[in-house]
């Protein structure tokens, strides 16, 4: 075995890494855009009014050009670590309760990650092809983004579609966030700080942020298009999963009959996509996903309120401020409150 190699630079050796492979499209790009040192990566890139990486640019970029709604599609939007994995795996079952009864040994839910079911656009189908044939994929196609509402391609927004929007406090969406890259980091790289990352998230600095925008985008379209965008909160469905799942399932026009609800199927479904039993499962223990990271970073204590044994009471101060001054005037509220002990 060979010794390993030394990077006398790592943080160049990170750049060059981080944009290679890109289009030239995209490298000519990101020259003319903002910057400001990464999370995970060297740089962020201020594109589109959002935060982002060259290889989401990229993506992006490709996915704005080709993507062909129908309207027969479901969209699930979130911002990173707001419960993306949770809403795939409820959707996924909801929608395909017909084909593969929920109660079933061989539920794809026991053997995939629900990210390899419910695919992202900027990670998985347009990463690595500029124009993939979604045309073959039997209806209704499930897709999955980061994307704000702005930069959806013309045709999700002319369609028909539907969106699923879940979003969650930001005082545990910044928790969440900080541990999931300080798991990511490369090795070469030390943990972010907690008060370095709390800056920059509150600059809005982070992936797919500021995340005030990225709420109000969705959020302003389920106003005036309740039929188009169903927005949902983390911590509502944590508070009532069974009723959200119902609801759910209206709004996607696949509602429970009576004699499902009798059976018991809500609860079902709201127990497969448990946290527990997702966590537990080998290839949520063991697997990898989303861009080759292990599953099991994406499972870490799913809990409301985890923020009260992090942040000190300036930085909740600060950050309830900055939520009131963005969202409040529009009506978007998260109560400031914790079932932690
Ligand atoms: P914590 O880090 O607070 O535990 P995303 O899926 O968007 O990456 O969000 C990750 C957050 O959702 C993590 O929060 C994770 O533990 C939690 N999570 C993952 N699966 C869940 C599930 N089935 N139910 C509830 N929360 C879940």
């Amino acid at each position: 075995m060979g010794s390993p190699q030394i990077t006398e630079n790592p943080t160049i050796a990170a750049d060059e890494d981080e944009e290679k492979g890109i289009s030239a499209e995209c490298k000519e790009l990101i020259l003319g855009c903002r910057k400001e040192k990464g999370w995970r990566t060297s740089f962020l890139y201020e594109f589109q009014g959002f935060w982002c990486q060259p290889k989401e640019i990229d993506a992006i970029l490709s996915f704005q050009k080709h993507y062909l709604a129908r309207d027969s599609d479901v969209i699930l939007a979130t911002i990173p670590k707001s419960g993306t994995t949770w809403i795939k795996s409820l959707t996924f079952a909801i929608m395909n309760r017909n084909n593969v009864p929920v109660s079933d040994g061989n539920h794809p839910l026991l053997a995939s990650n629900p990210h390899d079911l419910v695919p992202f656009f900027e990670y998985k189908l347009y990463a690595n092809n500029q124009n993939p044939n979604l045309s073959i994929l039997p209806k209704p196609r499930i897709f999955a983004t980061h994307i704000p509402f702005g930069s959806l391609s013309e045709s999700i927004k002319s369609s028909d579609c539907r969106i699923v929007y879940v979003c969650r406090n930001p005082l545990d969406t910044f928790i969440s966030s900080w541990h999931y890259i300080n798991q990511l980091r490369r090795e070469s790289r030390p943990p972010i700080p907690l008060e370095e990352a709390f800056d920059m998230y509150c600059k809005g600095v982070i992936g797919y942020g500021p995340f005030w925008e990225h709420m109000l985008g969705y959020w302003k379209e389920s106003q005036e298009r309740p039929n188009k965008v169903l927005f949902m909160k983390y911590e509502d469905m944590k508070e009532d999963a069974i009723s959200h799942v119902k609801m759910l399932a209206n709004f996607l026009g696949l509602p429970f009959s009576v004699e499902e609800e009798k059976q018991g199927l809500i609860e079902e479904i709201v127990k497969l996509c448990s946290f527990k039993k997702l966590k537990d499962l080998e290839v949520n223990q063991n697997g990898k996903s989303i861009k080759n990271f292990d599953n099991k970073h994406l499972f870490r204590k799913g809990e409301v309120g985890d923020w009260v044994n992090y942040l000190s009471p300036s930085m909740v101060h600060q950050l309830s401020k900055i939520m009131d001054e963005k969202l409040g005037d529009f009506g978007l509220k998260f109560k400031v409150c914790s079932t932690v002990s």
